[in-house]
């Protein structure tokens, strides 16, 4: 079978093209990527050099390009990872967001209908149920919960779900969705919280916490997203959404020191900069349905996670600072320098 994955250079994406190499050696895994300034090819060194794999670099919303991909691959399977995905550079640009995450969306599906797919898979998020509040810690986003989107980040990967759930009952186009909490673990971009604190701990620089950092997510190690997406894409019923979550809520502020812990660095190195606008208060899954269903449950714990996240940074820091060197760091200076 041949699974185009889209997206695939990216954090996620990465993670998901090792895993099915490995889990699924008869497949045959076809990434496309534009490789924007989060896609790394470097993150895909290794899997390039398998001969079940296929790089093809190329933009989700490039129809033509898109066209030519699946008449030369007939994927089975479409995976979408491709996204914009970070917050505070939606709040900069929202334009580029519904572009490549509801226009990109809209192509992918078309040429899957075109084409026939067995199954194509969005990879969404749980910010598309919006926030809950921080004194209510008996709430939960379900499958039912309404979409209450915050950021344009948030608003762009709703309506590509709801685009998702418009195909399906009007073309029939055989579909699936995973919303999943916050990830964190190898190949994850600097610019994220976990990375950068990481990062910038490392070389003793000052770690910028928005607002009073109470704010919560639901960590999940991204294997174990992975391994729900592999399950869904392959025996999830079709036209359902299923949420993955495990059930590790923390604030910013205790995520942090955890990593300093992990560092062996002072508490003294946090710094709280001003909030983002709009900034969501509290993200938690209810994983119900999937672990009902499919029997999908985390298998990594936040310490262990954590523990194998930090020694990864450690051991690869040639990746992350071919990146530091980069554009990243213009990006750094025009988000954080006023703030
Ligand atoms: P990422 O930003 O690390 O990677 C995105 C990848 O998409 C990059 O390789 C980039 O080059 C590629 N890309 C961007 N625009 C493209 C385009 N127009 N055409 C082709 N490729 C393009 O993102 P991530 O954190 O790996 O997230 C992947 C997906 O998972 C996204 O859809 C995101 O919404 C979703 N998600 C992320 C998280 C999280 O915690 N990171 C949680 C839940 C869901
Ligand atoms: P992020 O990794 O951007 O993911 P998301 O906004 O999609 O949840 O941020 C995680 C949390 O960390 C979020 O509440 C914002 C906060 N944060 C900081 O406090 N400082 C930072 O420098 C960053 C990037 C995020």
């Amino acid at each position: 079978m041949t699974i185009l994955v889209t997206g695939g250079a990216g954090f996620i994406g990465s993670n998901f093209v090792y895993y099915e190499l490995n889990k699924h050696p008869e497949d045959r895994v076809v990434c496309l990527d534009a490789l924007t300034y989060a896609g790394n090819l470097e993150s895909l060194e290794e899997a390039m050099k398998n001969p079940q794999f296929r790089f093809v670099r190329g933009d989700i919303t490039d129809r033509a390009a898109v066209e030519k991909l699946f008449e030369e691959e007939r994927p089975e399977i479409v995976v979408n990872f491709a996204a914009e995905s970070h917050v505070d550079r939606s709040v900069e640009d929202p334009g580029l967001f519904i572009r490549t995450n509801v226009l990109g969306t809209q192509t992918m599906m078309d040429a899957s209908r075109k084409y026939g797919v067995k199954r194509y898979h969005q990879v969404s998020t749980d910010e598309v149920y919006g926030d809950l509040p921080l004194d209510r810690p008996d709430l939960f986003f379900t499958e039912e919960t309404h979409l209450h989107t915050s950021s344009p980040y948030s608003a762009s990967k709703a309506g590509a779900d709801l685009l998702v759930l418009a195909y399906a009952r009007t073309f029939g186009l055989p579909v699936s969705i995973t919303r999943c909490s916050n990830n964190y673990g190898p190949y994850h971009f600097p610019e994220k919280l976990i990375p950068l604190m990481i990062t910038r701990a490392l070389a003793d620089e000052s770690l910028p916490v928005y607002g009073n950092g109470l704010n919560v997510r639901d960590w999940l190690y991204v294997e174990d997203h992975c391994a729900a997406i592999d399950l869904v894409m392959r025996r999830g019923r079709e036209g359902e959404v299923y949420n993955v979550g495990g059930h590790n809520e923390r604030t910013n502020l205790d995520v942090v020191k955890t990593v300093l812990r992990e560092l062996g660095k002072p508490e003294s190195l946090i710094t709280y900069v001003k909030d983002r606008p709009g900034h969501d208060r509290r993200y938690a899954i209810d994983p119900t349905k999937i672990h009902n269903e499919l029997g999908w449950l985390p298998e990594t714990t936040f310490d262990e996670g954590i523990h194998r996240t930090v020694q990864w940074y450690l051991d690869h820091q040639d990746w992350w600072k071919h990146i530091l060197a980069g554009e990243y760091q213009n990006y750094y200076e025009h988000m954080y320098g006023n703030r």
